[in-house]
């Protein structure tokens, strides 16, 4: 089974925890895509759901195959966000954001009463941190930003290359107007330190670590389907 296959298959899985009058929370990258095409198929089977999406991307596509919307202005509490990932541990910590639209993966995810993950069993690591890790920053102060992100890194004893991520030759823009750092920090031990030190910096908006908001994740390899519990 091919990649995209398995991408298919876990989202296929997350379908069944979808219940009639779910206010569902949306992930955002092409996993999630594949979810949104098969939730699009009961919904217009009769399935009466509403989502909030966590990029303009995802709102876009659910737009184009009728999956109804809200904000999350008008829907505040969600009952199950279904989003990928690009790392997750033994313990469900991920690392999040290789599609830009970290912030308001989190702001959903932290909003739901579950985030159930879905993704092939190549995002499955034994220590987070060989996905580069996205850091979203303000646009203001952009290299004070990334000289404060490597300092407090290195006194977690982490070090590597911290590079503006780009569209072509300008700088891509998250949908809140922002822009991202990929730290390639390599291994990641105490996912709980770096996060605290990342969310003392002014500059950072918000980072890619998903610490304690997985509820369960659904990875899709060629021996079948595991659903990995926090
Ligand atoms: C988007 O910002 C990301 O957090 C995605 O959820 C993550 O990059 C996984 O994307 P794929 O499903 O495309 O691998």
């Amino acid at each position: 089974m091919d990649q995209k296959q398995l991408k298919i298959e876990a989202a296929r899985e997350a379908l069944g925890y979808v219940e009639n009058g779910m206010r569902l929370g949306i992930g955002t990258g092409s996993t999630a895509e594949e979810f949104v095409r098969l939730l699009a198929e009961k919904v217009a089977a009769g399935l009466d759901v509403v989502g909030v999406p966590t990029s303009e991307r995802t709102a876009a596509l659910c737009g184009e195959l009728g999956v109804p919307l809200s904000t999350l202005e008008e829907t505040p509490e969600l009952d199950l966000t279904i989003d990928g990932a690009d790392e997750i541990d033994s313990e469900l910590t991920l690392v999040k954001g290789g599609g830009g639209a970290l912030l308001r993966e989190k702001i959903v995810a932290a909003a739901s009463a579950r985030m159930v993950v879905i993704a092939d069993k190549s995002k499955l690591v034994e220590t987070l941190g060989r996905f580069p890790l996205p850091i979203e920053v303000n646009r203001f102060g952009l290299r004070a930003t990334e000289l404060a992100i490597a300092a407090a890194a290195k006194k977690l004893g982490l070090s590597g290359e911290i590079k503006l991520r780009m569209t072509g030759s300008q700088p891509f823009v998250t949908d809140g107007d922002h822009f991202i750092l990929d730290a390639s920090f390599g291994r990641i031990p105490d996912t709980r330190a770096l996060s605290n030190a990342l969310h003392a910096i002014p500059g950072v908006v918000e980072h890619g670590l998903f610490i304690g908001l997985a509820s369960a994740a659904i990875v899709a390899g060629s021996g079948g389907i595991e659903t990995i519990h926090a």
